[in-house]
């Protein structure tokens, strides 16, 4: 199954909650997101994204059939690193597996590039969220480094790794 990456719809908002109403999404990202995560929240999130300053930040949702089945971003860094962005994802759990988060990885890094001066593209999964460096790597991202310990999630000293894609 492919999906395709889109703007986020307001009435996207039911399929978000439902997606992000999952421990075993949030304990692969960082803190901060409420849980139970209500439609409310979601519909404040696509707000958010759609009303955010233009070139700041590249928010997709990866649509499959005309449902939201999961979030990309790529967020732009501050200061001298102003032409690097973070890049962030989830797919929904049924949908795992299908190669959906590595199409969606590749079609909004290719948006970015295409769309924007952004130089460097780079995602920090936890170290051991093999599928996420899964995704990172199949979509052609290079493995930096690893980062010791560099997070407490769920009480729990974690390192995660450091992935690049650069502008050819
Ligand atoms: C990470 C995530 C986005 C992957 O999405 P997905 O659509 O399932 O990804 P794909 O199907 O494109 O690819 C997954 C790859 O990881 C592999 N994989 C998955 N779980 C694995 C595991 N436990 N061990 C080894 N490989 C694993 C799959 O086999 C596949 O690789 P392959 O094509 O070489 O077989 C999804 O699992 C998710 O949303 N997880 C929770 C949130 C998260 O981790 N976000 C990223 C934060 S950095």
């Amino acid at each position: 199954m492919v999906g395709t990456i889109r703007t986020w719809r307001l009435s996207d908002a039911a399929d978000l909650a439902a997606a992000l109403n999952n421990p075993n999404i949030l304990k692969n990202l960082r803190d901060g997101l409420p849980y139970p995560y209500t439609l409310a929240d979601a519909e404040n999130y696509i707000r958010a994204m759609l009303g955010a300053e233009p070139g700041s930040q590249y928010a997709f949702t990866v649509d499959v059939n005309g449902k939201a089945v999961g979030s990309i971003a790529v967020f732009r860094q501050a200061n001298i690193h102003f032409r690097t962005a973070e890049l962030g994802y989830y797919i929904a759990e049924p949908y795992w597996g299908q190669g959906i988060g590595t199409k969606a990885v590749q079609q909004t890094c290719n948006y970015v590039f295409e769309n924007s001066d952004i130089l460097r593209i780079f995602a920090e999964p936890f170290a051991y969220n093999t599928a996420s460096c899964r995704i990172l790597q199949k979509a052609g991202f290079t493995l930096e480094g690893i980062l010791r310990k560099n997070a407490i999630k769920n009480g729990e000293v974690l390192d995660m790794k450091l992935y690049s894609l650069i502008r050819e």
